[in-house]
């Protein structure tokens, strides 16, 4: 990352991840819905950028701390994009799970687009057809 940018352990301010899921393209939530859920994840890291005090990326893990692991929230801001946030991110909280975690643990994601090249290369594989991943939809 560049030399401004500096990775923070931990999430961001509610503020700062309801405008990064919505800047970034990812679905809005609402205030109740960040309050709720911020502070659950089992890992968390975001992106200041120093020059401005922005927030500009952030990541998280949900997991039980045994062996199910499932990384959410990677957004950065469209601006900041391309410059190595979301690799130091997915680094941080691949890290994260190897040292915390017992040996062979289930790392999962729900891959959107714009993330498919960055994940690949970080060594996640489709599941399917052996496994897909399912949404409940209500009516
Ligand atoms: C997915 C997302 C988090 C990736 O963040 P990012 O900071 O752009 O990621 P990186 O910069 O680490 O890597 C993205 C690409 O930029 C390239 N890159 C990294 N540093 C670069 C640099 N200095 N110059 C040019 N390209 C660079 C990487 O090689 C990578 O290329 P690839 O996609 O072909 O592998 C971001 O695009 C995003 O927020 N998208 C919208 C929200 C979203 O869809 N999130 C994923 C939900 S599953």
């Amino acid at each position: 990352m560049d030399g401004t940018l500096r990775l923070v352990d931990g999430p961001p301010a509610l503020d700062d991840y309801l405008r990064l899921r919505a800047e970034s393209g990812l679905s809005p939530k609402t205030r109740t819905q960040g309050e709720a859920g911020l502070h659950g994840a089992w890992a968390a890291y975001h992106v200041v950028d120093e020059a401005t005090a922005e927030t500009v990326g952030m990541g998280r893990v949900l997991g039980d701390g045994g062996w199910y692991f499932h990384i959410v929230d990677m957004a950065v801001l469209p601006a900041y994009q391309r410059r190595g946030i979301g690799a130091a991110v997915l680094r941080a909280l691949l890290d994260a799970i190897a040292q915390g975690a017992p040996p062979e643990p289930y790392v999962t994601l729900m891959a959107d687009v714009p993330g498919r090249a960055l994940y690949e290369r970080f060594g996640f594989v489709e599941t399917a057809p052996h496994t897909v991943g399912m949404v409940l939809v209500r009516p």
